[in-house]
């Protein structure tokens, strides 16, 4: 796992998913962007006692391009690369879909979504799939980032970080209107004590938010007294192809 700074501070992950938005620039410019701003994020987040654990999920056919552009940018050690879904089976006759195995053998990857609310949505995907997913990636040493969308939502076994995302509040549906900090609570507390209950405590785990987070907002679920306990972190969707989600990992 990459991650910037020592394990012995708080850890926060931000997560960039670019679906399959158009980039503004050029992969390698926007890597570039990040790495030029790299000393100022550590010493901000030191300042905050955290570290940050920044993963960028690309649609597959940009994911070669973000890894050359790490390599020719030495950013292997501040951006880890992940995929925004994987299949459910082993390698085989499963057409349209990338496995586990091959994500890990020809990427590295370390982490990918699952169960994203638009794969739900589009897809229809559903618990016993969604838990098949979880397997195959935890197979082949891949942490999944499993979205939930409410309350309700079962978490498959294995799953350590959670993304609490209300589908009205992701910035296509919500014009960048993010989720009131205050209105999380009630569904993140639950996720929390799911989590508790599933590893009877001897297990770390996190609970990040995702919907319209933007530089101006993160903070205000990273880092707010006013929650009983702030996000461990935020995936980041529509301003996670621009420089600004740089800017985001800074202020969170
Ligand atoms: P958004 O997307 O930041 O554009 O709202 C978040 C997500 O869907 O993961």
């Amino acid at each position: 796992m990459t991650v910037l700074y020592s394990i012995t501070m708080r850890k926060i992950f931000i997560i960039g998913n670019w679906k399959t938005y158009p980039m503004q620039g050029s992969i390698d410019e926007w890597v570039a962007s990040g790495v030029a701003k790299k000393t100022d994020i550590e010493k901000t987040l030191q300042a905050k006692d955290q570290e940050a654990v920044v993963i960028v999920c690309p649609p597959m056919t940009r994911m070669y391009d973000l890894q050359q552009a790490i390599i020719n940018h030495h950013a292997e050690n501040f951006i880890n690369i992940a995929s925004q879904d994987l299949s459910a089976f082993p390698p085989g006759a499963h057409t349209g879909d990338e496995s586990a195995e091959e994500l890990k053998k020809r990427f590295g990857i370390t982490y990918t979504l699952i169960g994203h609310s638009e794969r739900r949505r589009d897809y229809g995907e559903k618990d016993d799939l969604l838990t098949k997913k979880v397997e195959q990636a935890l197979q082949y040493g891949i942490i999944p980032i499993y979205c939930v969308q409410d309350e309700k939502d079962t978490i498959p076994q294995g799953v350590t970080i959670v993304a609490y995302e209300p589908p009205y509040a992701i910035s296509a549906m919500s014009g960048g209107v993010a989720e009131d900090p205050q209105k999380t609570e009630y569904v993140a507390n639950i996720v929390r004590e799911k989590l508790l209950t599933m590893y009877n405590n001897s297990q770390e785990t996190f609970v990040l938010y995702g919907g319209s987070v933007n530089a101006a907002n993160v903070a205000s679920f990273t880092n707010n007294p006013k929650l009983k306990k702030s996000f461990d972190g935020a995936l980041v969707g529509a301003k996670s192809l621009i420089p600004e989600f740089f800017q985001i990992v800074e202020n969170a």
